[in-house]
């Protein structure tokens, strides 16, 4: 059986029992409904003890993914009921222009309430704070910079921490010359950067509905207009889509996920980005693709940034440690190897450079080897995280409810029945305590008004299962 437990690995043994469980639940060699192995079985096979798999059931138990039964063993559950996924939307009509800063304002103040949970915000890295490594590589970049710690840093980023990138690519199988890498103010700044080199106010840009707000907040500031392609809950983007698109409407650029999608958590297939990469540089259209969530994922590898099929410079990838390090150090990048020289450029004019300190400390995390340790961690608590608000998602809401099985990152996307209001549900789960995204802000029409977006980047506890509990009732009382 594999993957076999690792006594080296500094996840909980117990841990590493039950993600070998989930594993075999999402590869499809456990089905729904039937008997999984049994404790002793198990235990035999990776030759630990029988308690250590017991635990491992139990947990999974908890989360509502197994069931014991008495004197049969344990079955894997079929889904709970509510717990069928969105419905694709349909391609939008016409492009449009953005009107949505007001309510990301709310939103974003929201989260910021003292004592508040916060399921509004996606901060994956609240699940499992990196604060402690990446202090340690902070006090040691500190003692080694002398007074390099108070200049001005080289504007297109710290030549380490690009190397590092680049490196990292070439574990992707892609070529990356560190000088096509610009480190940027977070992903904001490189899509800032991305959007204005390739179009201009008054443009048509292609964006997955439902889609981040951020971008469409950056479409609205930058006077550009917005097109939905719909994301597959299941699929991601389809190329016929984009397709369909391009041949009604002048589309100056895309503005898709790379691999996992945000706040659907779709997964972009390889075969599929290939072909879109494809049509786009036929079609002389930009690709702008955020992979801010592409080291998150929840299946066996990572999903390559399209720009891995690029031939042509037509791709512009976005990025940052925002959510798999520390969002406070607003450390980002933009890798446009065809417009290397003009986006180091903008970045000047825009913010001179990203924080030295910042940069020369995420260097020190990953070169220590902190940094991958810390992401295999990251998403496997994540995963965990995600099972349990499925689970009481499908204990506590209105019937009907349709969610999000995210391939990885850290939200779901609620589709509640059609005469529900998020933007109410995220007014009156407020004054109890609780922050929600209105499912408004995920597009410029106003197509997702009965839809929320929930955050499971958190330590998991009581109280957040009690906050995810309210929203449920408020679902249900707005229904009745
Ligand atoms: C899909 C997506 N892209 C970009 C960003 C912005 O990232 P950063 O904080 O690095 O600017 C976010 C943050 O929530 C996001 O979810």
């Amino acid at each position: 059986m594999q993957p076999l437990v690792n006594r080296d690995n500094h996840t909980y043994l117990y841990r590493q029992v039950a993600d070998i469980i989930r594993q075999m639940q999402i590869n499809g060699t456990l089905k729904a409904g039937e008997r999984i192995p049994s404790l002793r079985q198990l235990a035999t096979t990776l030759n630990i003890s029988v308690p250590t798999v017991k635990q491992a059931y139990e947990e999974l138990e908890r989360i509502g993914m197994l069931e014991s039964r008495p004197k049969s063993g344990y079955f894997l559950r079929v889904n709970p009921p509510g717990n069928a996924v969105p419905r694709k939307p349909k391609l939008a009509t016409k492009a449009l222009p953005v009107s949505r800063q007001q309510l990301i304002e709310q939103a974003y103040n929201a989260i910021h309430v003292p004592g508040i949970i916060p399921l509004g915000i996606c901060n994956p890295v609240a699940a499992l704070p990196s604060n402690k490594a990446l202090a340690r590589c902070m006090r040691r970049v500190m003692s080694m910079a002398g007074e390099q710690a108070i200049g001005y840093g080289p504007f297109a980023g710290f030549e380490p921490l690009k190397r590092q990138l680049a490196l990292r690519y070439l574990d992707m199988d892609m070529k990356v010359n560190p000088d096509q890498i610009v480190i940027t103010n977070g992903a904001q700044e490189a899509l800032t950067l991305a959007l204005k080199l390739v179009a201009s106010p008054g443009d048509i840009i292609a964006v997955e509905s439902p889609c981040y707000f951020g971008i469409l907040e950056l479409i609205e500031s930058l006077g550009m207009l917005a097109y939905e392609i719909p994301v597959c809950p299941q699929e991601g983007i389809s190329v016929d889509d984009v397709i369909q698109a391009l041949d009604r409407h002048p589309i100056k650029a895309c503005v898709l996920s790379s691999s996992i999608t945000n706040p659907m958590g779709a997964l972009n297939s390889e075969e599929s980005k290939r072909q879109l990469v494809a049509l786009l540089e036929a079609r002389r259209v930009y690709l702008v693709e955020d992979d801010v969530y592409g080291d998150l994922y929840f299946g066996e590898k990572r999903g390559l940034p399209a720009q891995r099929y690029a031939t042509q410079g037509w791709v512009l990838t976005c990025s940052s440690f925002s959510k798999t390090a520390a969002p406070s150090h607003r450390v980002g990048w933009l890798l446009a190897p065809g417009l290397a020289n003009q986006a180091a450029s903008l970045k000047r004019a825009l913010s001179c450079s990203s924080s030295l300190l910042n940069q020369w400390s995420l260097s020190e995390f990953i070169g220590s080897g902190e940094y991958d340790r810390y992401l295999r961690q990251l998403r496997q608590v994540l995963f965990t995280n995600k099972e349990r608000m499925l689970a009481c998602i499908a204990r506590h809401f209105v019937s009907g409810t349709r969610v999000s099985n995210p391939a990885g990152g850290a939200v779901l996307w609620l589709e509640l029945p059609k005469k529900l209001d998020g933007n109410m549900l995220f007014q009156q789960a407020l004054p109890l305590g609780v922050s929600l995204m209105p499912g408004t802000l995920f597009a410029p029409s106003d197509k997702y008004r009965h839809c929320i977006r929930l955050s499971y980047g958190l330590p998991w506890s009581s109280q957040v299962e009690d906050a995810v509990a309210a929203i449920g009732q408020l679902s249900k009382c707005q229904h009745s």
